[in-house]
């Protein structure tokens, strides 16, 4: 496939360069696009009070300014999450800082929130609105604003308007204390303000928080509590994690930043299955974390997701991913006899606690 080429030709730039020739490819070549073709009705998923064609969703980071969403969707993703966004436009870190680890599968990045700003990603959204599909907006805080809350509050008020639905990124450890925002009583403020601004902006928007993967169970017991107790919608779990499992092999393993990838997705999988436990049927989860094949985003689904997402391996392999990864779900399903991927949610949540 051209896509596949393209991919491989992209290799050879370094991973920022390359990142930046496919969105300005894309760019360009949304409109002469033709959209993948029509999903299997198995495939959907009714979730947050959306309808999602299939499970499959672009993460955030790769389409920071919301630039290209719609030439994503006819890539076939059944949702795409713009950002991260923040009220004002910032640079982030100084280059480099988005390292490929070919042997590992995996990238390590610290980006650190480089995006125009909202009022840029306003513009851009409010310009596609009509043309439909679930397009997600994550938020930030940008990282000179000690008031940190006040930033999430001016982000959402300005782009919920415009998003399917608003995840509430605190999970970067790119940006210093960001992170603290995860705990129960910073976490109960943030939420409490997000909330306060959809019942007065958009009462039914879906707001979902988006969790790292480096925190301790019970914490993540916290977190589900909380966030259930706020009246969110729903975790994506996880961001990139801060530690290096062991066996890295690539050159750049030991570069500061988020490592994503297959090296994480055995950890992100367990915080999923954890949140399931905990706040299943509350919570609409999205799994996120290291998904390469179907068979990676049918265990995020066993594990309690009604959707998943992914980046890392979408740069490593290629748009081809796409296809590849639902053709691959629908074996699995039929092997197993689920008549529709929601039907698999959960399954093997609790394959942990049976095992121990
Ligand atoms: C280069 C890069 C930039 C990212 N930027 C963001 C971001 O701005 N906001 C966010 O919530 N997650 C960001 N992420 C995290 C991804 O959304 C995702 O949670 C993580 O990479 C794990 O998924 P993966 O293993 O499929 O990549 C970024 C990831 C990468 C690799």
């Amino acid at each position: 496939m051209l896509g596949d080429l393209a991919a491989r030709a992209l290799r050879l730039l370094p991973a920022e360069a390359a990142h930046r020739a496919t969105l300005a490819l894309l760019r360009r070549a949304a409109p002469l696009l033709s959209s993948a073709p029509p999903d299997e009705a198995r495939l959907a998923v009714d979730a947050l009070g959306l309808s999602f064609p299939n499970p499959v969703g672009l993460a955030a980071g790769f389409d920071k300014d919301a630039q290209v969403p719609d030439a994503m969707l006819k890539l076939g993703f059944g949702f795409v999450e713009c950002g991260t966004i923040t009220p004002k436009p910032q640079s982030g870190n100084s280059r480099p800082r988005l390292f490929r680890l070919q042997e590992d599968r995996a990238v390590i990045n610290r980006m650190g929130f480089n995006n125009a700003g909202m009022e840029a990603a306003a513009a851009r959204l409010q310009r596609r609105r009509e043309h439909g599909g679930v397009v997600g907006i994550n938020i930030g805080a940008n990282k000179d604003n000690v008031d940190r809350i006040a930033d999430y509050r001016r982000a959402f008020a300005r782009l919920a308007p415009l998003a399917s639905y608003v995840a509430v990124n605190v999970s970067s450890p790119n940006t210093p204390g960001l992170r603290n925002l995860q705990q129960r009583d910073e976490l109960e403020r943030l939420l409490g303000a997000i909330m306060d601004e959809r019942a007065r902006v958009v009462p039914a928007k879906p707001v979902l928080l988006k969790i790292a993967p480096d925190l301790e169970a019970a914490s993540i017991d916290e977190i589900a509590d909380v966030a259930t107790a706020a009246g969110v919608q729903g975790i994506i779990a996880t961001n990139t994690t801060v530690a290096r499992p062991p066996g890295l092999r690539s050159a750049h393993a030991k570069e500061q930043g988020g490592l994503s990838g297959a090296p994480l997705f055995s950890r992100s999988t367990e915080v999923l299955r954890q949140l399931y436990r905990r706040a299943g049927g509350k919570l609409v989860l999205i799994g996120v974390g290291g998904v390469s094949a179907g068979a990676d985003a049918y265990a995020k689904i066993r594990a309690g997701a009604s959707l998943f997402q992914l980046y890392t391996a979408l740069a490593l392999q290629g748009p081809g991913l796409i296809p590849r990864i639902k053709r691959e779900l629908l074996d699995l399903m039929a092997r197993d006899g689920f008549a529709n991927i929601s039907d698999a949610i959960g399954a093997d949540a609790h394959m942990y606690e049976a095992a121990t």
